[in-house]
Formats: structure tokens, C-alpha cells, sequence
């Protein structure tokens, strides 16, 4: 019972969070490069402020990040030792392609990501390889508008035919874009989008969300003629939403709210755009450009497993309440559930929640799940020696494996891993801080770009090895 055998436990980074080296060996500029640190940093995300270059009003902190680029054989010794089955972590697509729209790869980047995931397998670590995680080369959004743009599905299929050429027998677990629904939310981060004034937002974004749709798709078939062996999974930011209260309309209102997140996921698991969604955008008046071969072709190449991130329920209102507060949550503000505790950040904390999430994503698409993220980003004190005691993170995560442990075991829900966010510290994609940190490893450095970068084992390294050694059983 407990966990199947060879359950993948891990541990998950982004490339713009950790890897700075952000102009060595022939990179280009991406979206994620030009978010600061700060009060201008939200609507960059949002796509409501341009922001496409650097300048000296601000601070850039993926541009350094904890120069993962320079460290990994060190970071990934460190998840080795704790045992980890797998590593998630991304590609940065302006590594590959500087511009994107190149015809030939840059060598150094792939020798780059060659040498990391040859340092996995030292350690018998299978990499997981997430091909955007909010990354878009900056030529792709001056020149073309960004994922707006149809020929971006070309590019992105020139880009995973290198990627699943080149690193065939390395790499057989691929996700295809991160948290998918964030090109609602996101549109800056989740499709490199910024809107002119007067521009159909909506518009804008479901034509973003329909190409990235079918570069989903092609990377799954090119993945699969490649090399058989190779599984492709779509990426969600996932969480149930509850009903404020049992009023009608606060339980329509949920209903409704989830599928917004689910549309899109319905289209990479089961192929199709589900009605509801094509009589929404029928009210809108919205006509997605759809060409003839497109919707056959989403039918026909659909994920081989579900992923997600999961740090919070959510809660949904009616129209007709007006009685609630809100509280920060995953990129977008969440009503506040009054039964819940939150994080330091109001991210609320609800691991039964988590299994109850598990459990409607398997109800809907009846594909194994993979736990891409999850974790506690908290306030981190060392002492002298640079060890934190980090009781609390250590608390938050035993309570969600135990949930996890309960949607196996006693739901019956199939499951291929887990691997909990920013296994090492790591800059907050929300917010850019470093202080807010998920690491079962300290990280010597803070929000403003001090520190020695030295890397430091916390409480909570040992506590999950632990977890890993005893498959889960033991937390
Ligand atoms: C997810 C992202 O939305 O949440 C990660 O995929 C991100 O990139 C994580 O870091 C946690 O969010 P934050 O804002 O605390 O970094």
C-alpha cells in the first residue's frame, strides 16, 4: 500500500528563478529577464505595463538568480544526496534559440543542458524537463507580438525537434508549457503578451492560449516519433474552487470559475474544446482563428499524464455577494477562506484541499498525475552558520504527503510523482524577492543581490530524504 514502487519524489526550479547567466554563452533576452523587483513588477506580469528592455530604475533579479548556471553539478549533488528520483526543471528557450526565430540551435546552450542532465543521471536522478516555464525570447514579442502570433508555433516546433533530437536517451518525461492557465491571468509571463490601448483582451488571449494549444500538441506527437519512450504531460496551476457558502449562486459561481482553468487542459487530455467554453466565447462574440486541420490535430496528439502545481484552494462568490475579503494567492488575489490559516504571503494552507483537487483531476481526465509543485514559500532565519530550522516547512509538507498518500491509497487516484517547488531557494516568480523562499536548501542571498551564494542544508533537507528513503511512508 502507500505510494506505487518507483514513484518519482523530486524536487522543481524554473530556469529564469535560478539560473541567471543571463547574457553568457550566447543567450538572447527573454520576457522573464526584464520583470523586476518591485511595485512595477505585477503589471508587467499582467501585460498591462511594457516593460521590454533594462533600465537603471530597477532591479532585475533573474539576472543574476542564485547562478544556478555556474552551480549545478553542486545543487544537483545536494538533490542526489537527499535521494531525489527526479528534477524538474525548465529550458530557457533564449539559450536555444537567442532569438527564437533562428534556423540553426546555439551549441553552447544545449552543451549546457547536455552537461545538466548527464549530472542527474550521475546520481540516478531522472530529469523532467518543463520546455516554457513563462519564457519567451524578447525578439519573439518585439518582432512577431508574442504567442498572438501563429508563426510562434513554428518556432516553438523547430525548438522541441532539437530539444527531443538532441537529448533522446537523456530526457523521457516533458512538460509543455507551465501552468497553461496563467495566459489568463499572466499574459506577459504565460504568452510574452502586452496590450494596446483599446486591443480585445480576451481576444488577444485565447488566440495566445489556441497556438500554445497546438505547439502542445505537435511537441507531443514530434515527442512520441522521436522516441517512443518519451511521455509528454500538459502543465496546470491547479486548486478546487469552493463555494463561498451553499447559496445557489456561489456554487454556479464555482463551478464556472474552475472551468476557466479547465478549458484548456480539456483540450490537451481529452482533445477537444468543451462546449461550455465555445458557447462563452459565442456570447463574447469572440471567433478564435481556428484553421482547417487544427481542431483533428488536437484530437489526435492529447498528453500522455496531467501535471499541475497546487499551493491553495480557492473560494468563489455570486454576483449577488459582496460580504467577502480577498487575500493573495498564486499570481492572482483569492476570496479568503475563514476556515483556513495562510502563509506569511496569505497563500491559504489547506491540505485536504489538496486531495480533494487530486481527486477531481483524476475524476475529469482519468490520466496519471504528476505533482509538479508544491511548498511553503516562508521567511527563512539562519544562524551563524547559515542552518535554518524550518520546523514550519517541514510541517506544511508532511500534511500535504499525507493527503497525497490518502488521494493514492485510499481514492485510488494513479499517480507518477511529486516534486515539491524550489527544491533550493530560488526567486519568487510573484513577487522577484529571494526572501520568500521554498528551499529545502538556504540560498546566502537577498532581495537586493547580496549574499555569498553559499548553499546550506536546512532541517527540512533530512526530513524528505527521510520521506524518499521510506517511499513516502515515513514524513
Ligand atoms: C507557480 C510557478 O505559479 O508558483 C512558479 O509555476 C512559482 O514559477 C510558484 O515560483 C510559486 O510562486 P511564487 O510567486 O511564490 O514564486
Amino acid at each position: 500500500m502507500g505510494f506505487p514502487k518507483g514513484f518519482l519524489w523530486g524536487g522543481a526550479t524554473a530556469a529564469n528563478q535560478c539560473e541567471g547567466g543571463y547574457d553568457v554563452d550566447g543567450r538572447g533576452l527573454a520576457n522573464v529577464d526584464v520583470v523586476p523587483l518591485g511595485k512595477d513588477r505585477f503589471p508587467i506580469i499582467t501585460g498591462e505595463m511594457k516593460h521590454l528592455s533594462f533600465d537603471d530604475d530597477h532591479f532585475y533579479p533573474a539576472k543574476e538568480a542564485i547562478d544556478m548556471y555556474h552551480h549545478f553539478k553542486e545543487d544537483i549533488k545536494l538533490f542526489g544526496e537527499m535521494g531525489f528520483k527526479t528534477y524538474r526543471l525548465s529550458i530557457a528557450w533564449s539559450r536555444i534559440f537567442p532569438k527564437g526565430d533562428e534556423k540553426e540551435p546555439n551549441e553552447a546552450g544545449l552543451k549546457f543542458y547536455e552537461e545538466l542532465f548527464k549530472a542527474c543521471h550521475k546520481y540516478g536522478i531522472e530529469p523532467l524537463v518543463t520546455i516554457t516555464h513563462f519564457d519567451c525570447p524578447i525578439h519573439l514579442i518585439t518582432e512577431y507580438g508574442g504567442w498572438k502570433n501563429r508563426k510562434l508555433v513554428d518556432f516553438y516546433e523547430n525548438l522541441v525537434r532539437v530539444l527531443f533530437t538532441r537529448y533522446k536517451g537523456l530526457v523521457k518525461y516533458w512538460l509543455t508549457f507551465n501552468e497553461i492557465n496563467m495566459i489568463l491571468h499572466a499574459p506577459f509571463m504565460g504568452a510574452g503578451l502586452t496590450f494596446e490601448d483599446g486591443e480585445d483582451k480576451d481576444l488577444a488571449k485565447y488566440t495566445a492560449a489556441h497556438h500554445e494549444l497546438l505547439a502542445s500538441a505537435k511537441a507531443t506527437k514530434i515527442a512520441h516519433e522521436i522516441d517512443p519512450e518519451n511521455q509528454v504531460g500538459c502543465m496546470m496551476a491547479g486548486a478546487v474552487y469552493y463555494p463561498y457558502s451553499c447559496r445557489p449562486g456561489d456554487v454556479w459561481a464555482a463551478y464556472e470559475d474552475a472551468r476557466d482553468e479547465y478549458y484548456l487542459i480539456d483540450v490537451q487530455a481529452r482533445g477537444e474544446y468543451p462546449n461550455y467554453f465555445l458557447k462563452r466565447l459565442e456570447r463574447k462574440g469572440i471567433q478564435l482563428p481556428i484553421e482547417d486541420g487544427d481542431l483533428d490535430f488536437l484530437k489526435a496528439n492529447t498528453v500522455d499524464f496531467v501535471s499541475f502545481s497546487y499551493y491553495a484552494t480557492r473560494v468563489s462568490i455570486g454576483a449577488d455577494n459582496d460580504e467577502v475579503e480577498f487575500t493573495p494567492s498564486n499570481i492572482f488575489d483569492s476570496v479568503k477562506n475563514p476556515y483556513l490559516a495562510s502563509s506569511e504571503w496569505g497563500w491559504q494552507i489547506d491540505p485536504l484541499g489538496f486531495r480533494t483537487t487530486l481527486n477531481s483531476l483524476y475524476d475529469r481526465y482519468q490520466k496519471p498525475l504528476f505533482v509538479v509543485e508544491n511548498g511553503l514559500g516562508a521567511v527563512d532565519t539562519p544562524d551563524e552558520n547559515g542552518y535554518v530550522a524550518d520546523d514550519y516547512r517541514i510541517d506544511y509538507m508532511a500534511q500535504h504527503v499525507d493527503a497525497m498518500r490518502d488521494a493514492v491509497e485510499l481514492d485510488g487516484v494513479e499517480m507518477l510523482g511529486y516534486t515539491s517547488w524550489g527544491c533550493i531557494d530560488l526567486v519568487s516568480a510573484g513577487t522577484g524577492e529571494m526572501k520568500k523562499r521554498y528551499g529545502f536548501i538556504y540560498v546566502d542571498r537577498d532581495n537586493d543581490g547580496n549574499g555569498t551564494l553559499k548553499r546550506t542544508p536546512k532541517k527540512s533537507f533530512n526530513w524528505y530524504k527521510q520521506v524518499i528513503a521510506s517511499n513516502g511512508a515515513d514524513t
